[in-house]
């Protein structure tokens, strides 16, 4: 279990110097529009990932006209009280546990996880493929080595055999050894990848449609389909050099996939409502949480201005599934939704757009 106790920031975007105290359970930050509650969660959200979830530079965090920002937290863990301390400057970041810095950022990657909710997750379902390909990869890569290890090889012999390819394209010439040596390769990376993303969706999907049907009081299943570009052990890769040879790429595998949502057996990017695409989207992340809380327990959930499209109906039932597992995060606009039940069990952090100074 992990809660996080405080939060300070200095020159953290808006924040000049602040501080926050959290309660161990559910945590409601109030405020305008442009008050400072997105980079409150952004910086939590680095604690988790040492970076944003939404700026291209780590540049970006460091508030204009300063030279350095620090995330502080005093973090609870397993019942031991930590200081983590994370700092940007213009030459990197740098990430210390009680003053112990990490000289390697990735061995610090899995001190806490922080599953993230934003409007942004809406993508997961209406965006493009490559959008659904990479929060399956993430996702996957956090619980699975074997998946990781695939990915990365797979990844490596893909991005050379389409420089095999390329090289026919450019010198009307290519080295057909070599082409299927990595094809050969290729295989059974591919094949790993395919099966550990069929198990993956597999188990998630009962977990998908029980929170579905809770948040929609049971009037909505929500679930997953896998549309592997081709079939595991089936070989296309091989079969498939013809083709690639004309497009000058290779057009099947892995790096190809989708997966798609239902509700009720239709396409939701096609037939849901913004609410009901909005439901199937946390279902999903809060099927992750529960999958990923089998490898961990040090989970915190953050919900980023995601109930402005939910009926008050459904924002409480999501914080009933939430409440007493994990220390959770919201930010709202307006509390004005949310049952009193709720409202008396939280903490409600009002942010308002000012200078702030601690100590
Ligand atoms: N590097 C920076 N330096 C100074 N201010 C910044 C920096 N980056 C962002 N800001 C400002 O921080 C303010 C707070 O932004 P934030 O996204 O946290 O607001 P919010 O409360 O989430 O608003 P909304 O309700 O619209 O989502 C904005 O006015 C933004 O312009
Ligand atoms: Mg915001």
């Amino acid at each position: 279990m992990i809660r996080l106790q405080d939060l300070k920031l200095t020159n953290f975007r808006c924040y000049k110097k602040d501080q926050f105290v959290f309660s161990p359970t559910l945590n409601i930050l109030v405020g305008a529009n442009a008050s400072g509650k997105t980079t409150i969660a952004e910086a939590i959200h680095c604690l988790s990932f040492l970076k944003s979830h939404k700026a291209s530079s780590d540049g970006e965090m460091i508030k204009r006209g300063e030279d350095f920002a620090v995330v502080m937290a005093n973090v609870l863990k397993a019942g031991k009280k930590s200081e983590v301390v994370l700092s940007f400057t213009s030459q990197g970041k740098r990430i210390q546990v009680n003053h112990k810095a990490y000289h390697k950022l990735s061995e610090y990657l899995g001190y806490l996880h922080v599953v993230f909710f934003c409007p942004e997750d809406l993508e997961i379902i209406k965006g493009s493929p490559s959008i659904r390909r990479k929060f399956l990869d993430s996702n996957l890569c956090l619980v699975s080595e074997v998946y990781m290890k695939s990915l990365i090889l797979y990844r490596k012999l893909l991005k050379q055999r389409n420089e095999v390819l390329k090289n026919l394209a450019e010198n009307q010439k290519y080295n057909r050894d070599l082409l299927e040596i990595l094809t050969k390769s290729m295989m059974p990376e591919a094949n790993a990848i395919i099966k550990e993303r069929e198990k993956f969706i597999e188990d998630l999907n009962p977990l998908i449609q029980e929170k579905s049907l809770h948040i929609s009081g049971g009037k909505e299943k929500a679930s997953l389909v896998y549309q592997p570009s081709f079939k595991a052990e089936s070989k296309e890769l091989l079969s498939n050099i013809k083709t690639d040879l004309f497009s000058k790429t290779t057009t099947s595998g892995p790096h190809r996939d989708d997966f798609l949502f239902e509700i009720n057996g239709y396409r939701a990017s096609a037939f849901a409502s913004q609410g009901q695409q909005r439901t199937a989207a946390l279902s999903l992340k809060l099927a992750f949480a529960d999958f990923l809380k089998k490898k961990t327990e040090n989970i915190i959930i953050i919900l980023d201005d995601v109930f402005s499209e939910l009926d008050s109906e459904r924002q409480n039932e999501i914080l009933k599934l939430l409440n007493s597992e994990y220390q959770i995060f919201i930010t709202t606009t307006s509390v004005n939704n949310l049952s009193s039940e709720i409202l008396k069990e939280s903490k409600i952090i009002t942010i308002s757009r000012k200078e702030r100074e601690y100590d």
